[in-house]
């Protein structure tokens, strides 16, 4: 059997079907599988009713399919759920111009969870913490009976940090419990052994315990993306070094860098929301970390290499899981990650790492070269001429029409539509 390839030129041009056909036999889908991607409701309001409270319906958003992406030398169709146009055609060229180099290297650290026990009303707060640490083994003991499953699995929680603190309202010691939570993303594995280990710190410290409760500063579940993407594949090193000024600029300025790690999080957020993961929480650990040194920076580094190519690199927290909350409740997600093939939660999170990069690398190439504006309008235009009616090659002439006379509205596009297929010609 011919070995399974992402790049697949033209994907976009392709009618809908013929689309979902690909998907279909790339990710070996059943049936059913394809009928829930068709469904508006493929969320049924049974299963939203016990998701969350008070249901009174369903949000569908888009869900695209990024292509071209070559991640650790393994192809992957990446599913993007996200209102935004232009983001999943970005994703795709980006992936591809990372191909020409070889593709994305992405490495993920194990799955290192922080809970945090607030620990107050302590008059020896440096003896407090040595209390703590002394105790280490107990504290373990009891945090791990919480969770016998992932600690067969090979998780569970395997160290303590302790911290004294100096707020507004005097020392705070705070513990940190440092969980391997695998394949979820942890928050209740966490949570419910920082809980539990609580009442025993307060035995041997005196003190007061108040917040027992995940971090999402998760400093130690960190992905390392990396690219080098040859400059003739940019359009030259004039184009390499746009970008890496651009990146300078969101280096010397957090207004900038809010943008620029803006753009990261397009791609980071989409994947996220599409296997059913907790974004806010990949969105807090992001601008968290981004922000660890007292100044907001970029996520990522744009640098020119010795031979004019451009090398990026992506450093960031992600916490995602494939088993627990949503991931296996929402029946999309379970497809969603049943079309990346991903076999861990270490795995998703490597690729989401990548299509950061990339998605940031599109905006940058885009920023630094004709701007974004242009991309968004040709897909705005298309957009305009399918819901106009136009089918098949119109689309794409329609669009061309309405770009080329800087007119681009819906009802122009009827208009157009209506000529073109009358066979009358379109005055210049
Ligand atoms: C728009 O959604 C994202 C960009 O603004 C990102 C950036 O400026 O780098 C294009």
């Amino acid at each position: 059997m011919a070995e399974k390839t992402s790049r697949i030129p033209g994907f976009y041009k392709l009618p809908l079907e013929e689309r979902i056909r690909i998907v279909k036999e790339f990710a070996n889908l059943t049936n059913e599988e394809v009928e829930l991607l068709k469904r508006v409701g493929a969320l049924d309001l049974r299963t939203a009713d016990i998701m969350i409270e008070n249901v009174v319906g369903t949000f569908p958003l888009p869900l695209g399919i990024a292509v071209n992406f070559l991640i650790n030398g393994k192809d992957y169709l990446v599913p993007m759920a996200i209102e935004e146009s232009s983001v999943v055609a970005a994703a795709s060229h980006a992936a591809k111009l990372c191909r020409a180099g070889g593709g994305i290297r992405s490495v993920a650290t194990e799955s290192i969870m922080i809970g945090q026990i607030q620990l107050t009303r302590v008059a020896d707060p440096y003896g407090a913490k040595m209390r703590i640490l002394e105790h280490k083994d107990e504290i373990l003991r009891i945090a791990n009976e919480q969770d016998p499953i992932l600690v067969k699995l090979g998780g569970g929680a395997k160290d303590l940090e302790v911290r004294v603190i100096h707020s507004r309202y005097g020392p705070m010691v705070i513990t940190h419990l440092l969980v391997d939570v695998k394949d979820a993303m942890g928050a209740n594995a966490v949570n419910t052994m920082a809980e539990a280990v609580a009442p025993y710190i307060e035995e041997i410290t005196g003190g007061k315990v108040y917040l027992r409760i995940i971090s999402n500063l998760a400093d130690k579940r960190l992905v390392r993306a990396h690219c080098v993407v040859p400059k003739d594949a940019l359009g030259g090193e004039e184009v390499v070094d746009g970008i890496v000024l651009a990146w300078a600029f969101a280096d010397a300025d957090p207004y900038r860098a809010a943008t620029h790690n803006k753009g990261i999080m397009n791609g980071v957020d989409a994947v996220v929301i599409a296997t059913g993961n907790d974004w806010r929480a990949v969105e807090a650990g992001a601008h968290s970390y981004a922000a660890r040194w007292g100044v907001y920076k970029p996520l990522s580094v744009w640098e020119k290499n010795e031979n004019g190519d451009l090398v990026g690199t992506l450093e960031m927290p992600i916490q995602v899981g494939i088993v627990g909350g949503a991931t296996k409740v929402h029946p999309l997600a379970r497809v969603c990650l049943k079309i990346l093939g991903v076999k861990t939660a270490k795995e998703l999170a490597e690729v989401i790492g990548a299509v950061g990069l990339a998605q940031n690398l599109a905006a940058l190439r885009a920023l630094a070269t004709e701007g974004i504006q242009k991309g968004h309008m040709k897909l705005h235009a298309r957009n305009l001429a399918v819901m106009a009616g136009a089918t098949g090659n119109l689309i794409d002439k329609v669009a061309e029409i309405m770009i080329k006379k800087g007119k681009i509205t819906f009802h122009f596009a009827q208009e157009i539509l209506e000529k073109l297929k009358r066979g009358e010609p379109i005055e210049e």
